[in-house]
């Protein structure tokens, strides 16, 4: 046999030479119906299979530049969308460091567990945050950030969260976003698990910023921020450069640079980008529109479908979630012992609440690589419990 290079042997992995059982995914797998990481279609695991190249080759650049192209298509927006190595956390920090200045006045709209952690994100990096407390399972109201506004006029900023995960509320973010114009502030809209599932039109709704992680409606595995700006934010980063915060790795001027040229600033996570690039297409195939009237009606059917087992949902039925529903973990449960009892019935995997709902509501998600037979599996399974 010749020596030198080893073709990857998948056949060898396939057929159990290669023994990979201590993967937890592998040697206990379940059906995965939490809020994200989701699970990933053949396309993508299929992707994630191409080896490694050299990541400035002019072929891989023209492959770059059509994936940026193809997430700019998905966001709406005729500006920007730049790739970091890195989760949905980080799209908080991005914002912050590149359109604003340290103790700068923003607002932060809080109606769950992640706007919970993107004001403390603020605060964490000296802004000087003004956070509105909506009562979870609420959305933001227009009056609710009119009045905020009015309060504290100086804001620059609204921390505004799409889809809240943690309580499955999504935020008339339109509406939201001419209000806080209006008032001259930008809009940095959290989209980690909306963005893909529910419609969402940057340039139509003139949003500022829109961050996402590639876990969640992209059908990818965790490891990439996703993040878009529209072509005013990129004019107003730019006059901020040289001073604002100190940043290197999330520096917008060098990440621009780098995409213009069809790579990134720093080695590219070639994988992941593979696996992007692969959950793009098949999105664009589906049309992004089908996409939302398929969560839209996976939400619900969730919501008929857990109503109808006497489960009490949790969101404003006003503004249920299409890509996430909670619902109240019935009387004799626990959060998590109802979670493991579908578990130990079904392999299916539903989520505990998050903050003060950790152990009183329940949490599936119906986001990404999911249809109808996948959430009937998973009513049966929750109806199965319950009677057991
Ligand atoms: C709305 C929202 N924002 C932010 C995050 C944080 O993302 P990550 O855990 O990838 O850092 C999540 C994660 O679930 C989320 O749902």
């Amino acid at each position: 046999m010749a020596v030198g290079i080893q073709r990857p042997a998948m056949a060898d992995i396939e057929a159990g030479v290669i023994d990979l059982s201590f993967l937890p995914g592998l040697s206990d797998p379940t059906d995965l119906r939490i809020p994200g990481p989701t699970p990933l279609p053949p396309a993508v695991i299929g992707a994630m299979r191409a080896p490694m190249v050299q990541h400035r080759s002019p072929e891989m650049m023209a492959f770059y530049t059509e994936t940026l192209r193809l997430a700019r298509e998905m966001h709406r927006t005729s500006g920007e969308v730049l790739i970091w190595a890195g989760t949905g956390s980080a799209g908080w920090e991005i914002p912050i460091v590149n359109l604003l200045e340290p103790g700068d006045p923003v607002l932060a709209m809080v109606n769950g567990d992640f706007g919970d952690r993107f004001a403390k994100a603020g605060i964490a990096l000296g802004l000087t945050v003004n956070r509105i407390d909506i009562p979870w399972g609420q959305a933001v109201t227009e009056d609710d950030l009119r009045t905020a506004l009015a309060a504290f006029p100086e804001a620059k900023a609204v921390f505004l969260t799409h889809n809240e995960t943690s309580t499955g509320v999504t935020n008339r973010v339109p509406e939201l976003t001419r209000i806080a114009h209006a008032a001259g502030a930008m809009v940095f809209l959290d989209s980690v698990s909306g963005v893909g599932a529910i419609p969402l039109d940057m340039d139509a709704w003139d949003v500022d910023v829109v961050l996402s992680g590639s876990q969640k409606a992209w059908m990818c595995p965790p490891g990439l921020t996703i993040m878009a700006f529209s072509p005013e934010t990129l004019a107003r980063a730019e006059g901020l450069e040289g001073r604002g915060y100190a940043r290197y790795f999330f520096d917008l001027a060098s990440s621009r640079e780098a995409a213009r040229d069809g790579t990134t600033a720093t080695t590219m996570p070639l994988t992941l980008v593979y696996a992007f690039r692969a959950a793009l297409e098949l999105l664009a195939a589906e049309g992004l529109e089908v996409a939302w009237a398929r969560h839209a009606r996976l939400g619900a059917l969730t919501r008929e479908r857990l109503s109808a087992l006497g489960l009490a949902l949790f969101a404003d039925p006003a503004h249920a979630s299409d890509s996430v529903t909670t619902f109240m973990t019935p009387a004799g449960y626990t959060a998590g012992s109802l979670r493991d009892a579908i578990r130990d019935v079904s392999g299916i995997e539903i989520a505990v609440g998050q903050g003060p709902v950790k152990d009183t509501v329940n949490r599936i998600g119906h986001l990404g690589w999911v249809h109808e037979a996948d959430m009937l599996r998973a009513f049966d399974a929750i109806g199965e419990t319950l009677r057991s």
